[in-house]
């Protein structure tokens, strides 16, 4: 696993169940507040990681595709939330913040696909995964990270990826 440099992770993920196992490290982190954004074409694997994002940080219900109706919400026993946005299908940036994007992020960790789409309404800080189609069984994930408190989930999952599986 190469590393670019300090504050990114670059991360060949040879099966679907590979990258839910990295989901599921990153989903165990995150706490309220926390952004994930996912980067990449249909395909590419944003909603597979958010599988074991969700599964890691310990949601009883399913991950499901949100791409009709742009946000899920996912629970915890203790009732704590982990919001899910699909941006695939709003028509700007502004609606996005219509969606209460600060309610969502004083209320659990938010996750978002597309992301890049609503760039401009996100907060500086947050966690950015690059995902990319390199053939049939094989994705490339990138992560960087805006702000300490963010980079510091890049150095615990490299420990983890250098740590074993
Ligand atoms: N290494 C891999 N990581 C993630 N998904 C993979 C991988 N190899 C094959 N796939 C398949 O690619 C598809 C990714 O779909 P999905 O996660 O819905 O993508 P997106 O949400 O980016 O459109 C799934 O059918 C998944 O099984
Ligand atoms: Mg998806």
């Amino acid at each position: 696993m190469p590393i670019l440099d300090e504050n990114s992770l670059d991360f060949i993920s040879r099966s679907p169940e590979q990258s839910r196992r990295m989901g599921m490290r990153l989903g165990a982190m995150l706490n309220i507040g926390d952004i994930v954004c996912l980067q990449g074409d249909l395909g590419a694997g944003k909603t597979t990681f958010v599988q074991g994002l969700a599964q890691g940080w310990g949601s009883l219900d399913p991950v499901t595709s949100p791409t009709f109706i742009i946000v899920n919400m996912y629970r915890r026993p203790d009732e704590s939330q982990l919001f899910h946005l699909d941006t695939y299908r709003l028509e700007s940036a502004p609606e996005a913040t219509e969606l209460g994007l600060d309610d969502m992020l004083a209320s659990g960790p938010l996750v978002i696909e597309w992301a890049e789409r609503i760039e401009s309404v996100l907060p500086k800080k947050r966690l950015w995964i690059n995902l990319e189609y390199i053939d049939e069984e094989q994705r490339r994930l990138q992560f960087t990270a805006q702000g300490a408190h963010h980079q510091n989930f890049i150095d615990e999952l490299r420990k983890s990826a250098f740590g074993g599986d």
